[in-house]
């Protein structure tokens, strides 16, 4: 069993990400570090206690990360995940509260168990980035770093050649690659393969009924009706949970180690330009580069749904 932290801007797909790992017995949920990226980090922060809640899964602890970006304004996705960042699931109050702060507890947390914590990004890296300012060097003594993050040779989510995750907070890859981080990126190129469509979650709702698929359903109801309206979609990608998948049953993935400039500014923040291995100034990554989409989206479906 690999002990994970979910470092997440608890979106609809880093729920997503949660019900997985707690769904998963290769993975053991130790705590989630909340940082500001899909919402603002206390909405965030709610949505993680509410979700963990609902699986009756508070006794897993939950840390306030970053409110801002290293260095540029905050950038939200609200126009794809709603207001609340969980699409149209209403969830009860919460009733614990956060254990702490992200970024001391990702430091105290790797220290108690050198080489076995798997870190795992799932929105902007900012939290990772302040651990390792303040204490450098700490993410390398994790067993590994693996992040849903950039384009490669794809287009971009939220600018034409930038991945939201990078674009809103560029500077903390750049650090962290800068740093020589043991990172692995989970890139647009492989998380857009991997479609849940509406057909499957209609099938996946005739088969149960209960808390989680309802909440399952409000949820990506809202992402899907953006995805319709906005590039003719039906249906959402699982960008999330695939990083959870690649820890799950790495065969189902390739990757490659890649040399890259990452654009911090302007419209192009979080643009990964891909290198020459001889070009001066590049920094290396580990990258997801090829999939077995159908492989990954039958773990999905089976342990997300249940179909
Ligand atoms: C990433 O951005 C967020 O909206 C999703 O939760 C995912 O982490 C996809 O670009
Ligand atoms: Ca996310």
């Amino acid at each position: 069993m690999q002990p994970i932290v979910l470092d997440a801007d608890m979106g609809v797909d880093d729920a997503l990400a949660v019900a997985l790992a707690l769904h998963s017995p290769e993975l053991e949920l130790a705590g989630i570090t909340v940082v500001a990226g899909n919402v603002a980090q206390d909405q965030g922060t709610r949505n993680a206690l509410q979700v963990l809640e609902l699986f009756d899964r508070d006794d897993v602890p939950v840390f306030v990360g970053a409110a801002q970006p290293l260095r540029r304004a905050a950038v939200d996705a609200t126009s794809v995940h709603g207001n609340s960042g969980l699409g149209y699931a209403e969830l009860a109050e919460p009733r614990t509260v956060p254990a702490g702060s992200a970024v001391e507890y990702l430091i105290d947390e790797i220290r108690m168990r050198p080489g076995e914590l798997v870190i795992v990004a799932t929105g902007p890296l900012t939290n990772l980035a302040l651990a390792e300012r303040r204490a450098p060097g700490i993410l390398n003594s994790a067993r590994r770093v693996v992040a849903m993050g950039g384009a490669l040779w794809c287009g971009g989510n939220i600018t034409p050649h930038s991945e939201y995750n990078i674009h809103a907070d560029p500077h903390a890859l750049i650090e962290l690659l800068q740093a020589q981080v043991n990172l692995t990126l989970v890139p647009l190129d492989v998380t857009h393969q991997l479609l849940l469509t509406a057909a499957d979650i209609a099938a996946g709702q005739s088969q149960c009924s209960d808390t989680w698929s309802d909440f399952f359903d409000a949820a990506t109801r809202r992402v899907i009706e953006y995805g319709r309206e906005s590039n003719g979609l039906d249906g959402l990608h699982l960008h999330d949970p695939a990083v959870l998948a690649l820890l799950i049953e790495p065969s189902l993935f390739q990757t490659r180690t890649l040399h890259v400039n990452v654009k911090a500014e302007g419209t192009q923040a979080g643009h990964i330009a891909l290198l020459e291995e001889e070009d001066a100034g590049a920094l290396s990554v580990n990258c997801a580069v090829e999939v077995d989409a159908a492989g990954v989206m039958q773990l999905l479906r089976h342990r997300l749904m249940n179909i």
